[in-house]
């Protein structure tokens, strides 16, 4: 079964087709990036406006580079919730008028679900049950993945997401945007134990929380700034990421004990993280336990990881309606009840 893949929630407008669920046969990503670096993060109304321009050359092309049209794929899947929603209806609308000119199932597919999907691309063995950290710009989860559609979040952050914390933080410092890539950067050239930074406590044995992390850095920035000293950016952005990715891969690798868990996940644009990738293969291999991760092109915002999931979702007789509302908030176990 082909799926094309239609994505739009926050600043890549993508569009993918994939064959039952795994097999990747086009794969288009526009992004807005550039332009949102200006501003230090995504400025939703650039976002939606650029989805509207990008949107139908980007899905023409995931047709063309698949030899397909339309006429040939057997669903239209689409992000619907949860994201920026002016940029999520754009996505939602176009894959509607589509869905409905050609006479296809519409698929409503979860963002977070998507980037669990991505998993299935890069590993076509790989079958649920297994658990996942979903980490994102949002959004960050620990989630038990009962089956392709079926989900229990065992954790999630308290406060920041952790992509938010490396965006905010990487501000701070000045480094830009995206945070994640320029943390990850400058960090390769600092010293990771040159300033302690908090665990912050957090109830809730698989909680996250990053705020006090992210407030912390922004404090030793301001008391340097009064001081008239510098800070050591590079050192700074390493000792941020070894902490945060130590508390992700902590949580998970805790989770996974707990519940005895043979196979552990990573996705989401987090999930491109080299520490933390790097510190979950050490904690699994001590556990026993399987690693997958998603190669580096499906952990962002792509068509793709949503063709997966609506291939899934559609096998499980979620199809939406021309009624069908874009969300932007939205539990991943919604399990049909939209
Ligand atoms: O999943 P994603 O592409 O979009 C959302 O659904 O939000 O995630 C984007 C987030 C951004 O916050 C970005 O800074 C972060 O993922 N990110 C990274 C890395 N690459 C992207 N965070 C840490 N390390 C990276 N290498
Ligand atoms: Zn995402």
């Amino acid at each position: 079964m082909y799926i094309l893949g239609i994505e739009s929630s926050c600043d890549e407008t993508a569009a993918a087709v994939v064959k039952d669920g795994h097999e990747l046969i086009s794969n288009v990503v526009s992004t807005s990036v550039a332009e949102q670096a200006l501003y230090g993060g995504v400025v939703p109304e650039i976002a939606s406006r650029r989805h509207v321009e990008f949107i139908s050359d980007t899905v023409k092309k995931a047709l063309d580079d698949a030899g397909m049209t339309i006429r040939d794929v057997d669903g239209v899947a689409v992000t619907f919730a949860p994201g920026l929603i002016g940029a999520v209806l754009v996505g939602l609308n176009f894959a509607k008028a589509l869905a409905y000119a050609a006479d296809k199932p519409l698929i409503p597919v979860h963002h977070l679900r998507g980037h669990i999907a991505a998993l299935y691309l890069s590993h076509p063995e790989l079958k649920p049950p297994f658990l996942c950290l979903v980490a994102s710009g949002g959004h960050s989860h620990i989630v038990q993945v009962q089956d392709h559609t079926h989900y229990k979040v065992l954790g999630r952050t308290v406060d920041d997401a952790a992509g938010e914390a490396f965006d905010k933080v990487a501000r701070t410092l000045g480094l830009g945007y995206p945070g994640g890539p320029a943390i990850s950067k400058a960090a390769r050239e600092g010293d990771a134990k040159a300033y302690r930074l908090p665990v912050p406590k957090v109830e809730g044995r698989y909680n996250v929380s990053f705020s006090g992390l992210k407030t912390a850095v922004l404090n030793a920035v301001n008391q340097a700034e009064m001081k008239g000293e510098a800070i050591d950016v590079n050192s700074m952005a390493a000792s941020f990421e070894r902490r945060i990715d130590e508390i992700l891969a902590e949580k998970l690798l805790l989770a996974a004990q707990d519940t005895g868990a043979d196979k552990i996940c990573i996705a989401g644009g987090v999930a491109a993280n080299s520490l933390l990738r790097c510190l979950l293969n050490e904690g699994a291999q001590k556990l026993g336990a399987k690693l997958y991760m998603p190669e580096l092109r499906f952990c962002g915002d792509n068509g793709a990881m949503i063709a997966a999931q609506g291939y899934y979702e559609l096998l499980d007789h979620n199809i939406g309606g021309l009624d069908l509302n874009g969300l932007a908030t939205l539990p991943i176990d919604y399990n049909g009840q939209i």
